[in-house]
């Protein structure tokens, strides 16, 4: 066998994890595991995807997202078009829908897609014929980011029914914290959103969707026995946006200090999505100590890529 167990799931899209089972999940896991192994081999390649054809469209900047997908797809052996916006004929004009309708013509067979429009990923599943993987929407999802942060913490502290999760920062614009809400909550987990009020928002409005999560805008109370500390990038446009009195001011409130972090369980982990601004919502040493798999995060991204397109490529028969 070179990949997991053939999939069950007849998932067609991975848009966000808000309609994924508990069941799901753990095939997603499960598979990840697979790959994960096939990735410690000498030689990290399959032939599982050979003749498979994978676009990577992205819209808007990536380093982590986008490399590990083109990682992920080659050592499934698929073939791996890289599109940018800026360098296609999106710059003349052309739709989105268009260049959808441009890429099934070419014989792309699965799309990744990242976009700053929150929805536009499920545009594109409306009018490509085979799957389609969101890889960053706006403010909206980026499911593989939630799989991804998800499956480190289950290798690290075993189940994720009744960790205490806290997220810090900037969660209003924050796809990466939907994401996370989605899957964490669905697992069982009790999930802290923690931050300014003008970047957390009130308690009402995330109970509305998810009964189990609590708001609080006191990082020591917040942290206090935390299984996870999550730190989420701080963009400077929050202060120029008058969200933020000023970039020192909350990292004097809301900057993780390992002093900050003792306050935490012993077993702690330290997870941040990246990209980092080190020195205004962690400090480097926090980034690097012993708690922290900041670097693990990016690296089990690639096997969880891998058994996303494995999963979804085997239901391109079925569109
Ligand atoms: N975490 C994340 O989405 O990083 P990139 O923007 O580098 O892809």
């Amino acid at each position: 066998m070179n990949a997991g167990q053939p999939p069950h799931s007849t998932r067609r899209h991975v848009l966000d994890l808000d309609d994924f089972t508990p069941d799901e999940f753990e095939e997603v896991f499960s598979q990840t595991d697979a790959m994960a192994e096939i990735l410690s081999r000498p030689i990290a390649q399959v032939p599982t995807l050979r003749g498979v054809a994978v676009v990577n469209a992205f819209y808007e900047t990536s380093t982590r997202t986008r490399i590990s997908f083109e990682q992920a797809a080659k050592a499934l052996s698929a073939n791996v078009i890289n599109f940018t916006a800026q360098t296609s004929a999106v710059v003349k004009g052309e739709s989105l829908v268009d260049t959808v309708r441009t890429l099934e013509a070419l014989g792309c067979d699965i799309v990744v897609m990242r976009h700053a429009m929150s929805g536009a990923p499920y545009l594109v599943a409306r009018h490509f014929h085979g799957p389609v993987l969101n890889a960053g929407d706006g403010q909206h999802a980026h499911p593989t980011q939630g799989l991804l942060d998800i499956y480190t913490m289950r290798r690290h502290l075993g189940q994720i029914q009744g960790l205490k999760v806290v997220i810090i920062g900037d969660i209003v614009h924050s796809r990466v914290a939907r994401s996370n809400l989605w899957g964490l909550t669905k697992l069982g987990a009790h999930v802290i959103l923690c931050g300014p009020p003008t970047l957390v928002g009130p308690a009402a409005y995330w109970q509305a969707v998810f009964p189990r999560v609590t708001v609080s805008y006191r990082l020591e109370e917040a942290i206090a026995g935390a299984d996870v500390v999550m730190m989420l990038r701080l963009q400077k446009e929050r202060q120029e946006g008058g969200l933020l009195p000023t970039l020192r001011e909350y990292t004097r409130t809301f900057g993780m200090t390992m002093e900050r972090l003792a306050k935490a369980a012993p077993h702690a982990l330290v997870m941040h999505p990246g990209p980092m601004n080190e020195g205004v919502e962690i400090d480097s040493d926090v980034a690097v100590c012993a708690q922290s798999v900041i670097e693990e995060q990016v690296t089990n991204g690639v096997a969880i890529r891998m058994a996303l397109l494995y999963m979804l490529a085997g239901q391109r028969a079925a569109v």
